[in-house]
């Protein structure tokens, strides 16, 4: 069966990634895989058009994509919108919500190539490959009650941290899964002395644990987790977490590799339908100057083949290629060093696209 593809290059540099990485998921229909590839409008480009961020018609075109590549929205050209419902990101956080992406994959990988680029000793990150399974459309980001209001004659801020036993079920299952793909290592983080939330999630892991008898379950209460992905950030391998926690620790965990142009990202619901995009921002600040690294948009593009496509081999060709550019010197300035040979973002993907047909 024909399977739909959405490609929304959003605002800044999403156009000229997400370009790159259109001619790389045109390249793999070439070899047979069984898409149709259609275009939308997204966050600020299409409030220019549309007056808002996510247009039904945007929305409608979403729902029947089996996978969604995003280039990335915002920009200081729409931070003056005062009606916040009108923003460039309530677009993509429609989209999350409205599809129910509730698992996002956050892989945080050190080429080799590219060890010197962490401000961790080339040691301590020389080969980390970990997947942070972050929980999504839930937690303290979305609980009720939540505001602020007047309490005994002083403002009071509030929000809630709550999880119902389904939603850390689900997110759970999807980590070990992960796991059980990959080193069989499972590392729950939680604030389980504190948070009764946590003490929740926390027995909810250790009762799927037996059904994983292959996948070795630990837990970490999260300010250790912290700690330790600056020690020593090799021992994990697959680490699970709630949704505050996991925006840090995965951002943390980015930083660790020193390359934020490097790394893509997947946001899954039940069904395996999923957006894919790049961990990084809009880059308003190069942005039109044809130098921003496609690579993160491109390799989200092995993620959305190998989650949401059920193309495995597709992917690690992709995958490959991006470690055979890097292998042949090729930087983006963001990633350039000395020995190494600077190109622009079209020269990347000419690069990737040759590699991947060589191969
Ligand atoms: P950013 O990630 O856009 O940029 C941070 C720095 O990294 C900048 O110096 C930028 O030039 C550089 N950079 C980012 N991606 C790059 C790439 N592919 N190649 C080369 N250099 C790259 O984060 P910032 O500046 O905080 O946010 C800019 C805009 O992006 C804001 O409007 C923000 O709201 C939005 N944003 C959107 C996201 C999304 O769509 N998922 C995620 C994060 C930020
Ligand atoms: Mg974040």
């Amino acid at each position: 069966m024909t399977q739909k593809i959405l490609v929304l290059p959003g605002d800044g540099i999403g156009p000229e990634i997400t370009a790159q990485a259109s001619r790389i998921l045109a390249a793999c229909q070439a070899r047979g895989l069984d898409i149709e590839i259609d275009e939308g409008l997204l966050g600020g480009a299409a409030y220019d058009v549309h007056g808002e961020p996510l247009p039904a018609e945007t929305l409608e075109k979403a729902k029947a994509a089996r996978g969604i590549l995003l280039g990335a929205v915002g920009g200081p050209k729409w931070d003056k919108i005062e009606d916040l419902a009108k923003r460039p990101e309530k677009g993509l956080l429609g989209v999350r919500k409205q599809l129910g992406l509730f698992g996002n994959l956050r892989p945080a990988i050190t080429y080799p190539q590219l060890a010197s680029a962490s401000s961790l000793k080339p040691e301590l990150v020389a080969g980390l490959d970990i997947m942070i399974v972050r929980e999504l459309t839930g937690g303290i980001y979305f609980g009720q009650p939540r505001g602020i209001e007047e309490r005994d004659g002083e403002r009071v801020g509030f929000n809630t941290y709550i999880y119902t036993e389904s939603e850390i079920e689900r997110i759970g299952r999807v980590a070990f899964e992960m796991a059980q793909k990959r080193g069989k290592k499972l590392c729950s983080v939680d604030k389980a002395n504190v948070l009764e939330v946590t003490i929740l999630w926390r027995e909810v892991m250790e009762r799927l644990a037996p059904e994983y008898p292959d996948v070795e379950l630990s837990h970490m209460y999260v300010d250790n987790a912290a700690m330790q992905l600056v020690r020593a950030p090799k021992q994990f391998d697959v680490v699970v977490t709630g949704n505050m926690f996991g925006d840090i620790l995965s951002d943390a965990a980015a930083m660790l590799t020193g390359s934020i142009g490097m790394l893509p990202s997947a946001s899954l619901n039940e069904s395996g339908q999923g957006m894919y995009e790049p961990c990084h921002g809009s880059a308003p600040d190069i942005a039109g100057q044809g130098i921003a690294n496609p690579l993160a948009t491109i390799l989200s593009v092995a993620m959305m083949l190998r989650y949401s496509l059920d193309a495995p081999a597709l992917a690690q060709r992709i995958e490959d290629a991006v470690g055979k550019v890097l292998d042949d010197g090729l930087r983006t300035a963001d990633i350039a060093s000395e020995g190494t040979r600077t190109v622009s973002t079209a020269e990347m993907g000419d690069a990737v696209l040759a590699a991947f047909e060589a191969l």
